[in-house]
């Protein structure tokens, strides 16, 4: 993001919350289903408050969601851009549930008094195990559809990546969710297993079938068998805390083979602090989501393998997948 040095740096920023209010708002109300039809509707058959829609299409229409059709009577009818009839049809348009996120940010001011994870309005804890409420089926299947429609370049280019350390032999995708990382690494002639809940097993199921093997359990306390040539933890440890961290990481250790890799794709704070874009706001999901995860420092990360008696460490940037990759044996 841009830094914030001037008066109208702050309002490019409140411009930007601003639209994002916007967007949300229009999928609360269902206004980008109504249009999904390809036709443009004119401003009174829609269903919200005409002078709302009024004062807020424009602001679709500034991001390129939406475009304007004049009517021959003088009226105007909006039409969704072909970017946003794009984006609608790959799952990636906010939904009516994405106003719940916006509304947990808007009151980020509780957690500064009593810490994360948020509550809702009703006083309920919003925590999740990694995204995931495991007793809510719908929220999993949305989480892991979102989660694998955004991974499949990262997938191929992490399975390229740890070809080399591990050419053949067998993988544990821990905390694997959807399945598409560990798919990759199958695809590229590992013997693989991922480890989730039960409930991300059967979607990884769905989909893969027979060609990975699954594990059910909790990662922090049960067992993941092995002993594995690759360990891949894949956006695993930023909903983790440090004390999760030290508990986990030597149990990992001693399900590898001597000279085992441990492969660890996340977002990590360089020792600024002050990036990555990507980890700097993460950190805040994982506030408002989980127990204590956060964004960890490449430092930290280091320190923590260290403690595990991990020793030999490199680490790769993908700035374009605005991710980074942690090797350790
Ligand atoms: C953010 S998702 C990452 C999924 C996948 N690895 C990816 O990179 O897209 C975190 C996954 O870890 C799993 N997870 C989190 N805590 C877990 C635990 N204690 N035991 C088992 N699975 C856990 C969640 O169910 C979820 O599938």
């Amino acid at each position: 993001m841009d830094t914030v040095s001037t008066e109208s740096d702050l309002d490019a920023l409140r411009r930007a919350a601003s639209a994002w209010a916007v967007v949300v708002s229009w999928a609360k109300h269902g206004l980008f289903e109504a249009l999904a039809g390809g036709e443009a509707i004119r401003t009174e058959d829609l269903v919200a408050n005409s002078d709302a829609i009024r004062n807020t299409a424009p602001v679709l229409a500034h991001l390129g969601l939406l475009i304007r059709h004049p009517q021959p009577d003088g009226s105007t009818a909006w039409a969704l851009s072909n970017s946003a009839k794009r984006l609608l049809a790959n799952g990636a348009l906010p939904t009516h549930t994405a106003h719940g996120g916006f509304d947990d940010l808007s009151r980020l001011h509780t957690v500064l008094e009593h810490g994360g994870p948020i509550h809702d309005r009703e006083g309920r804890s919003k925590i999740t195990s990694g995204g995931v409420v495991t007793g809510d089926a719908d929220q999993t299947r949305a989480f892991m559809e979102m989660l694998y429609r955004r991974s499949d370049e990262s997938a191929r280019v992490l399975a390229q990546l740890v070809k080399p350390w591990v050419p053949q032999g067998t993988a544990l995708d821990l905390g694997g969710g959807h399945g598409r990382y560990g798919h990759e690494l199958a695809r590229n002639g590992l013997t693989v297993t991922l480890f989730d809940r039960e409930v991300c097993c059967a979607i990884a199921k769905e989909r893969y079938g027979d060609q990975i093997a699954t594990l059910t359990g909790d990662f922090m306390t049960d067992d993941f068998e092995g002993p594995y040539d690759l360990i891949l933890m894949s956006n695993i440890v930023h909903g983790l805390g440090p004390d999760e961290l030290s508990s986990l990481l030597p149990r990992i250790r001693s399900a590898l083979v001597p000279g085992g890799v441990l492969a660890i794709k996340d977002m990590f704070l360089d020792h600024t602090m002050a990036r990555p874009e990507s980890a700097a706001l993460f950190g805040l999901s994982m506030l408002l989501y989980t127990s204590s995860g956060r964004s960890h420092t490449q430092f930290e990360m280091r320190q923590a393998l260290e403690r595990a008696d991990f020793h030999d460490f490199d680490l790769v940037d993908l700035r374009d997948q605005r991710f980074t990759v942690i090797l350790a044996r």
